[in-house]
C-alpha cells in the first residue's frame, strides 16, 4: 500500500526583517547574508503569536477542506519551542480546529528533527489502518542571542502534512537512513528563550550526519544517488542545502556539473530565502517550495529527504512525486501569504524580539496585531487563552 503526503499547507508571520536592515545596523556587507549564508529576510512573530496559533494556521486549509475531519485519527505536534512543559502544544491546535475529541494528540520534541520523526510514525499508523488519516503539525520560533552569530539565521513558521492512503502529493518510501549521536553543537535549556550554539560545530556535526545517515540507507539497499531528481535538506540557512549536497556528490564521486546540481536544490529554497529558519517546519516548507515552484512537471520523480535535528538525530528517506500533484497545491495562498507581510524597521524588531514572556500568573491581555486566522489573546494565572480571529 502506498502511504505519504497528501495536502500540505504553511504558515508564516505576517511581519519580517530585511537582513539588510541588520546588516546596515552591524555595519556587516549585506552581501554576506544573501550570499553567505544565503538568507534576505527572516519572519518575526506578532506578541499575539506563538507555536499554537501559527501551527493551527498552517493546518486550517486542510481541516476546512476535508469532507471527514473526524477522518483526522492522530495530530502529531513538532515543535522545538513550545509553550508548555507538560500540555501538548497540539491540543490547543485540536481546539482551534475543532478536531474531534476521538483524535489522540501528543508533542514531539528533537530540535529541528522531530516531524520527520512524526511523519514516520504517521505512515506506521496508516500503513496499519488505511482509513485513518494523520495531521502533522510543525511549528517553530527560531531565537538567537542579539549580535551572535546565529542573529541573521532566525525565523518563524508552521507547515501542516497530512499523511494518508493513496497520497495525492508524495508517496513515502519505506526505507530510512539514520543517524544519532550525543553532542552538543545546538541547545536550549528550560530556563531559556534563546538557543545556544557552537555555530561553526553544527555546520561539521550536520554534514557528518548527513554523510552516515547517507550511508545507512545505502547499506540497506537504498536507492543510488543517480536516481533523485531533487533533494530537500533541513534548512537552518539555505547556503546549508548547497553545502550538504555539494558533501553527498562529493562523497558519492558524482559527476554533475554546478547547474546540474544547483537544479537539484534551488527550487527548495525559495520560501525559506523569506522565512527564516523555522527549524521542524523548516524542510516541508522547502517541500512546498519544491512542489510549488518546480519550473516543469515533476510527477513520478524521486525526491530525498535530508533531516537533521541538533544533539543530534538525522534521517535521510525518499519520496515519490504523485502525477497530478500539481491541482492539490496551495500556491497562490501561500504567494500571497508573502507578498502581504510587512516590512519591519531596526526598532521595530527589537520591540518583537524583546516583548515579555510574563510569568507572574497576573492577568496579561495581548493587543491584537497578528493578521492570521487565530491568536493569543491573554495569559491569565498562568494558562493561556487562544481565539479565533
Ligand atoms: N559576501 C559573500 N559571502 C560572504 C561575505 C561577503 N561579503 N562575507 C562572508 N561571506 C561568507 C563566508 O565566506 C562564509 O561562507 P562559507 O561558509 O562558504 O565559508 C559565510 O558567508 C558565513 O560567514 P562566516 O563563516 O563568517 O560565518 P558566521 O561566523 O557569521 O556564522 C553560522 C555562520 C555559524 C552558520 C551562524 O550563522 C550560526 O551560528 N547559525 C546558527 C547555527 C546553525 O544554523 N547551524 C546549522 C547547523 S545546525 C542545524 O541545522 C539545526 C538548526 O536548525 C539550528
Amino acid at each position: 500500500m502506498k502511504v505519504g503526503i497528501d495536502d500540505i499547507s504553511f504558515y508564516t508571520s505576517n511581519y519580517y526583517l530585511d537582513l539588510r536592515t541588520l546588516a546596515e545596523v552591524h555595519n556587516i556587507d549585506v552581501e554576506k547574508y544573501y550570499v553567505g549564508i544565503g538568507q534576505e529576510q527572516m519572519g518575526m512573530p506578532a506578541p499575539d503569536e506563538d507555536v499554537v496559533t501559527m501551527g493551527a494556521a498552517a493546518a486550517l486549509p486542510i481541516v476546512r477542506q476535508l469532507e471527514q475531519p473526524e477522518s483526522i485519527s492522530t495530530l502529531l505536534f513538532a515543535t522545538e519551542s513550545g509553550i508548555d512543559q507538560s500540555k501538548s502544544a497540539g491540543v490547543f491546535a485540536h481546539q482551534l480546529l475543532g478536531l474531534p475529541a476521538t483524535c489522540r494528540v501528543v508533542e514531539l520534541k528533537q530540535a529541528c528533527y522531530s516531524a520527520t520523526a512524526a511523519i514516520q510514525m504517521a505512515c506506521a499508523l496508516v500503513a496499519r489502518q488505511p482509513q485513518q488519516r494523520v495531521l502533522v503539525i510543525a511549528s517553530d520560533i527560531a531565537r538567537y542571542d542579539l549580535d551572535s552569530s546565529g542573529e541573521p539565521t532566525q525565523g518563524c513558521g508552521a507547515v501542516a502534512l497530512l499523511i494518508a492512503a493513496n497520497p495525492r502529493l508524495v508517496e513515502i518510501e519505506p526505507l530510512s537512513g539514520l543517524h544519532t549521536e550525543d553532542v552538543m553543537d545546538f541547545w536550549r535549556p528550560n530556563y531559556r528563550s534563546t538557543a545556544l550554539v557552537d555555530g561553526k560545530y553544527s555546520t561539521k556535526i550536520y554534514l557528518k550526519s548527513l554523510k552516515s545517515a547517507w550511508q545507512h540507507y545505502r547499506q540497506q539497499g537504498g536507492r543510488s544517488l543517480r536516481e533523485f531528481a531533487f533533494f530537500c535538506y533541513h534548512l537552518p540557512f539555505t547556503r546549508m542545502a548547497q553545502k550538504a549536497h555539494a558533501h553527498l556528490l562529493k562523497l558519492e564521486s558524482a559527476e554533475l556539473t554546478a547547474a546540474e546540481a544547483e537544479a537539484q536544490i534551488t527550487d527548495t529554497l525559495q520560501y525559506n530565502k523569506r522565512i527564516g529558519n523555522s527549524y521542524t517546519a523548516s524542510m516541508y516548507i522547502g517541500l512546498a517550495s519544491l512542489l510549488e515552484n518546480a519550473r516543469e512537471d515533476i510527477s513520478e520523480k524521486l525526491i530525498g529527504f535530508f533531516s537533521y535535528g541538533s544533539g543530534c538525530v538525522a534521517e535521510f528517506y525518499a519520496g515519490r512525486v504523485v502525477p497530478g500533484y500539481q491541482q492539490w497545491l496551495r500556491k497562490h495562498e501561500h504567494q500571497q501569504l508573502l507578498a502581504n507581510r510587512q516590512q519591519v524597521d531596526y526598532q521595530t524588531y527589537r520591540r518583537l524580539y524583546a516583548y515579555p514572556n510574563p510569568v507572574d500568573g497576573q492577568e496579561h491581555n495581548i493587543a491584537a496585531e497578528t493578521t492570521g486566522p487565530f491568536r493569543l489573546a491573554a495569559i491569565n494565572q498562568h494558562k493561556r487563552i487562544y481565539q479565533a480571529v
